[in-house]
C-alpha cells in the first residue's frame, strides 16, 4: 500500500471559471455523456476540480476505492453535509441527513418494515394497483410508461407508508406530490437543485415560488394526518407511520411531528420515482428486445398467473431477476451514490483525500466498466446468470452503512409488477427510435418519449 500513497488523481487542467460552468451545465443536461468523456479522458478514479482547488471533488468508480469508501469508519466521512442539497425539501431530520447514532437508530427502524414478511405482506396491494391500471386499458390503449409505472409505485409506497384506509388525504396526497416532484423532471427543472440562486419565490408562478407552495400543500397534508393519529392512536395499526409514532429515543421520547414529517417525506420522495424508474426502463428492453422478450415470458409460462403464484416464487426467477439486475446495470436511476465529505484526510485506492474532499461513488461508471461488463451499453441480462459481481461491482442501490434501505422491497416490486404486466398484457413500443436516458432531478430516467400500444390483452 505504501509505494500507492503518492498517486495523483488525474482531472482537467486549471480552466476559466466560465468553461467550469458550462462544463456543470453539460452535466446536468446531459450526464451520463459527461461522466463519460471524463472517464476516457482521465481514468476510472478522477478529480472534477482544478488542481489544488478546495475543496475538491473527485469522482471513484474502481472497485478498490469503492470498497475503502464504503467500509470507511463513520469518523471518516459524512454523508448528511453530502446531502444538504436535500434539505430544502426533506428536511434536517430525515434519515438522508442524520449522521451516526441517529442515523443507526433510524435504519434500524425502518429496515424491518422493507424486507422479509413485512414487506411480502404487501404483494397483494402492488397486485390490486397494477389490476387496477390494467383493467383501464383496452386493445390500441397508449400510454406515457414512465408515469404510469409512477402512478403504480407512488400508490404503493403510500399504502406502505399510510396503511390502506387512506381515504380523500391520500388521494390529495398522491396529487400533490406528484405536481411538485415533477417540477424537478427535467434538466431545467434540476438546475434548482444545483444553484441555490435560483431558488427565488417571485410569487406563485414563478417555478421555485410554484415549488414552495406545493410543498406547504403536502406538509399541511401530512402533519393533519399526523395530528389525526396522535388524537385516535390504534395499537393495531402496522404501517410505518405508526411505527414511527410508537419509537423511542434512547432518552425514552418520541419523534417529534417535524421529525416525522422529514422521515415521511424522505420515504415518499426516496421510494417511488427511483422505482417507477426503474420499472419503465425494464419495459422498454423487454419491448425494445425480441430476444429478451421472448425468454422472459417463456419463463413466465412456467408460472400458472391464473392460479395466483406465490409472490416469492415469482422473485425467484432466474431470468427476470436478471432482466431487473441489468435494467438497473444499464441505467443506474442513481447515476451517483450519495456524496461523501472527508473528515478526517484518509487513502482511497493509494490516493491521499483532504478533508473537505467531497466524494461521488459513481454507481453509472463503475457499471459501465468493459472489463467487468464486456459491451457495456448493450442490455444483455445473461451476464447475470453467468457470474456474481462484489458489491464493490455493481451497486445500483449503494453501499456500506447507507446502502438503500429499499433496495429488497423495490425489487420485489418490480418483479411483480413486470410479471404481472407482460402475463396479462402485449405491448409494443410506439417510436421506434431509441429512448435517451433524461436527467429527472438527481436521478437518470426515460423521457417521455417512450411510449407503448397495448397490443393484447389476456
Ligand atoms: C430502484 C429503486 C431504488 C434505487 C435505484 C435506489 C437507490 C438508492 C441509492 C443509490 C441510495 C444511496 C446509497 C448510498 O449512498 O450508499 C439510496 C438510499 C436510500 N433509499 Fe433507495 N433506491 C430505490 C428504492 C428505494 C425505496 C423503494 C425506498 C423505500 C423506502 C428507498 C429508500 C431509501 C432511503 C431511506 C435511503 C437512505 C439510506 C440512508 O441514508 O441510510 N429507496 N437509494
Amino acid at each position: 500500500m505504501a509505494e500507492l500513497s503518492n498517486r495523483t488523481l488525474n482531472g482537467p487542467p486549471k480552466t476559466s471559471f466560465w468553461l467550469r460552468r458550462l462544463w456543470g451545465l453539460r452535466f446536468i443536461f446531459r450526464p451520463l455523456e459527461t461522466l463519460d468523456a471524463r472517464t476516457q479522458a482521465y481514468g476510472e478514479d478522477y478529480r472534477v476540480s482544478p488542481p489544488g482547488s478546495q475543496p475538491a471533488l473527485v469522482y471513484f468508480s474502481s472497485p478498490q476505492a469503492l470498497e475503502a469508501i464504503f467500509t470507511a469508519k463513520p469518523e471518516q466521512l459524512s454523508v448528511g453535509q453530502g446531502n444538504q442539497i436535500l434539505k430544502f425539501l426533506l428536511g434536517e431530520h430525515g434519515i438522508v441527513l442524520l449522521e451516526g447514532a441517529a442515523h443507526q437508530r433510524q435504519r434500524q427502524l425502518l429496515m424491518p418494515p422493507f424486507h422479509g414478511d413485512r414487506m411480502r405482506s404487501h404483494a397483494h396491494v402492488i397486485q390490486d394497483i397494477t389490476g387496477q391500471e390494467i383493467r383501464e386499458w383496452s386493445l390500441g390503449t397508449r400510454f406515457k410508461v414512465r408515469p404510469v409505472m409512477q402512478s403504480i409505485s407512488l400508490q404503493v409506497i403510500l399504502k406502505a407508508v399510510f396503511g390502506l384506509d387512506g381515504g380523500q388525504r391520500y388521494e390529495q396526497l398522491r396529487q400533490a406530490l406528484c405536481q411538485m416532484l415533477d417540477g424537478f423532471g427535467s434538466p431545467i427543472g434540476a438546475m434548482f437543485l444545483f444553484y441555490p440562486f435560483l431558488q427565488q419565490d417571485w410569487g406563485a408562478w414563478s417555478p421555485w415560488g410554484g415549488f414552495l407552495r406545493q410543498r406547504q400543500q403536502v406538509d399541511q397534508l401530512l402533519y393533519a394526518e399526523i395530528r389525526d393519529r396522535h388524537h385516535h392512536p390504534d395499537t393495531s395499526r402496522t404501517d410505518i407511520l405508526a411505527l414511527l409514532m410508537a419509537a423511542r429515543d434512547s432518552e425514552g421520547q418520541p419523534l417529534s411531528d417535524v421529525e416525522l414529517r422529514d422521515e415521511l417525506i424522505t420515504l415518499l420522495f426516496a421510494g417511488h420515482e427511483t422505482t417507477a424508474s426503474a420499472l419503465a426502463w425494464a419495459l422498454y428492453w423487454i419491448a425494445d428486445l425480441p430476444k429478451v422478450r421472448t425468454k422472459l415470458l417463456a419463463e413466465l409460462e412456467t408460472l400458472n398467473v391464473a392460479e395466483d403464484p406465490d409472490p416469492v416464487t415469482i422473485t425467484r426467477l432466474p431470468y427476470l431477476s436478471a432482466v431487473c439486475q441489468e435494467t438497473l446495470r444499464l441505467y443506474p436511476i442513481a447515476i451517483s451514490a450519495f456524496p461523501r465529505v472527508v473528515k478526517e484526510s484518509m487513502q482511497v485506492a493509494g490516493y491521499a483525500l483532504e478533508p473537505g474532499t467531497v466524494i461521488m461513488p459513481s454507481i453509472y461508471l463503475a457499471h459501465h466498466r468493459a472489463a467487468l461488463y464486456p459491451e457495456p451499453k448493450q442490455f444483455r441480462p445473461e451476464r447475470f446468470l453467468e457470474r456474481q459481481f462484489s458489491p464493490y461491482e455493481y451497486l445500483p442501490f449503494g453501499g456500506g452503512d447507507r446502502r438503500c434501505i429499499g433496495s429488497a422491497f423495490a425489487l420485489f416490486e418490480m418483479k411483480l409488477v413486470l410479471c404481472q404486466l407482460l402475463s396479462k398484457c402485449d405491448f409494443s413500443l410506439v417510436n421506434t427510435q431509441p429512448i435517451r436516458p433524461i436527467r429527472r432531478g438527481l436521478t437518470v430516467a426515460p423521457s417521455d418519449q417512450l411510449q407503448m400500444q397495448v397490443t393484447g390483452i389476456r
